[in-house]
């Protein structure tokens, strides 16, 4: 069974393995290690055995939360890794007392979008051309 723990840095390359698979334009280790450092509380990961299945990274501000990345392992997707550590997150951003939680995917991204409307996220709108040619949509989700 996976545990979701706060981001380490023996998390980083296994981090940065699964975000180069996952995106296009992956966000780099610099920046992971600024976020580790800055929002140490919202930057989770799923773990099993020392092999990182997951992650979630938020920033906050006030009483707000932006989410800017979550990603599966490939070979380990569909296994409710990422809806447990979406949860995971919400959990500790109440206990944070943020109010909002909000994020923006690219509008093509039908896993992702399902993923955040079964957590019970809306459509708040869309970016267009956020993403070169794909448009981005918005959604937010009031605690
Ligand atoms: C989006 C992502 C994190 C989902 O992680 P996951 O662990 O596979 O998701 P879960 O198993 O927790 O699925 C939860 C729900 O999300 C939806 N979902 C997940 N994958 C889906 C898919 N391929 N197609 C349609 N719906 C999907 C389903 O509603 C699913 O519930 P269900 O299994 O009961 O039908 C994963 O697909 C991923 O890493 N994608 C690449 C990175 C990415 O696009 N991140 C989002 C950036 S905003």
């Amino acid at each position: 069974m996976a545990s979701i723990t706060r981001f380490k840095p023996q998390h980083l390359g296994q981090v940065c393995e699964i975000e180069n698979s996952s995106f296009s334009e992956p966000f780099s280790a610099d920046y992971f290690e600024q976020l580790a450092e800055k929002y140490p509380e919202t930057f989770l990961i799923s773990e099993k055995e020392s092999r990182v299945l997951g992650y979630i990274v938020a920033e906050t501000y006030r009483n707000k939360a932006h989410i800017l990345s979550i990603a599966v392992r490939d070979d380990c997707r569909r296994k409710r890794i990422g809806s447990g550590l979406l949860d995971a997150l919400i959990e500790r951003l109440r206990l944070k007392e943020v109010k909002e939680v909000f994020l923006e995917v690219r509008e093509s991204n039908v896993a992702a979008r399902s993923l955040y409307e079964k957590a019970g996220f809306k459509l708040s709108g869309r970016i267009k051309g956020y993403y070169g040619k794909d448009d981005a949509v918005l959604y937010h989700l009031k605690l």
